[in-house]
């Protein structure tokens, strides 16, 4: 039976690939719905990006929300430097011919988790959680019926990428980390700690490029581009992955180790906003609110990612 899960995402070339890994997996992942949220880039592009990578993965069925265009109290920053300008620079996609749902994404988000038998849908953040956090204010409810919340965000012993003490997704949005990580949702984290040891090399690249479909072009392009702030950034042999990380929780969770701890987010501090303090040694006796995920088997993830990326057109 493949387990339900939502997408709520700010696309961005590495949740486009996140999208592509979910939707190349029918058998183990049902994907009821995608949401976008501002983040990389302003909601049109994301909500229009979502969309241009549901349609190049031809999986036309897969409706796509518009959720929040900017965060609970803070003004939206976004990462242009890193993803372009219209967010999915790098491979020429057709403008979308699937309509964007008209239901507002949080509205999809409680609706959806409030109709179904609780502890079957998970969701899959990949951007701020803003969308997360508005869907608990409007229907608090919604966080014992969550299956498993599994965030792609913070950073600990790999500290941040935006500030020096915060992940970018955290960090444009803290107090939506801050009500998200406060709900009891049973939440596990794929931290910078983790994608940085996913490093898209460029032997790992030119396995997509050899794959021959339409969608390791696409992604080839994709990466291509958004690889470059980080290459010059860090100097490592390939730019960190990030989102698909999520996905590769969910169909391959013994690639990843990690351990349950308390996780905290900064929210008072100008200097350390955003960061995701996790007590990862258990110093205090802060409840353990989230399965910190601290590293990954990168030789594993890339060949999951590669043989499910040819399975799609
Ligand atoms: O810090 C990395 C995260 O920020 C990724 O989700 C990337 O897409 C950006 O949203
Ligand atoms: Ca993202």
């Amino acid at each position: 039976m493949p387990r339900k899960i939502i997408i709520d995402t700010d696309p961005g070339q590495d949740d486009a690939v996140a999208i592509l890994l979910a939707l190349a997996s029918p058998e183990e992942l049902d994907v009821l719905g995608i949401v976008a949220v501002a983040g990389n880039v302003g909601l049109h592009h994301n909500a229009n990006n979502a969309r241009k990578v549901v349609e190049l993965s031809g999986r036309l069925e897969i409706p796509v929300y518009a959720g929040c265009s900017r965060p609970m109290r803070r003004q939206l920053v976004t990462a242009e430097h890193v993803h372009g300008d219209t967010g999915l620079n790098g491979p020429d996609l057709p403008d979308p011919t699937i309509a964007l749902q008209a239901q507002h994404g949080v509205d999809y988000l409680v609706e959806t988790l409030m109709a179904a038998e609780p502890g079957t849908i998970t969701l899959c953040t990949l951007g701020p959680l803003t969308n997360i956090a508005m869907a608990l204010v409007k229907e608090p409810r919604i966080a014992e019926r969550v299956k498993e919340l599994v965030i792609m965000g913070g950073a600990y012993f790999e500290v941040g990428n935006i500030t020096p003490a915060a992940e970018f997704n955290i960090y444009v949005d803290p107090e939506a980390a801050d009500i998200v990580l406060r709900s009891g949702m049973p939440i596990t984290i794929l931290p910078l700690d983790v994608t940085h040891m996913m490093q898209s090399t460029p032997e790992r690249l030119a396995a997509f490029q050899a794959l021959g479909n339409r969608t390791g072009q696409a992604v080839y392009d994709m990466l291509s581009f958004s690889e470059g702030f980080d290459l010059q950034k860090y100097g490592w042999a390939g730019a960190p992955l990030h989102d698909p990380t999520v996905i590769a929780y969910l169909l391959q969770p013994e690639l990843f180790e990690g351990r349950r701890c308390n996780v905290t987010i900064e929210t008072a501090s100008e200097l350390t906003l955003g960061m995701t303090v996790a007590d990862y040694w258990h110093v205090t006796d802060k409840p353990h609110n989230a399965t910190f995920l601290r590293s990954g088997n990168a030789e594993g993830f890339y060949a999951l990612l590669t043989e499910r990326l040819a399975r799609l057109p």
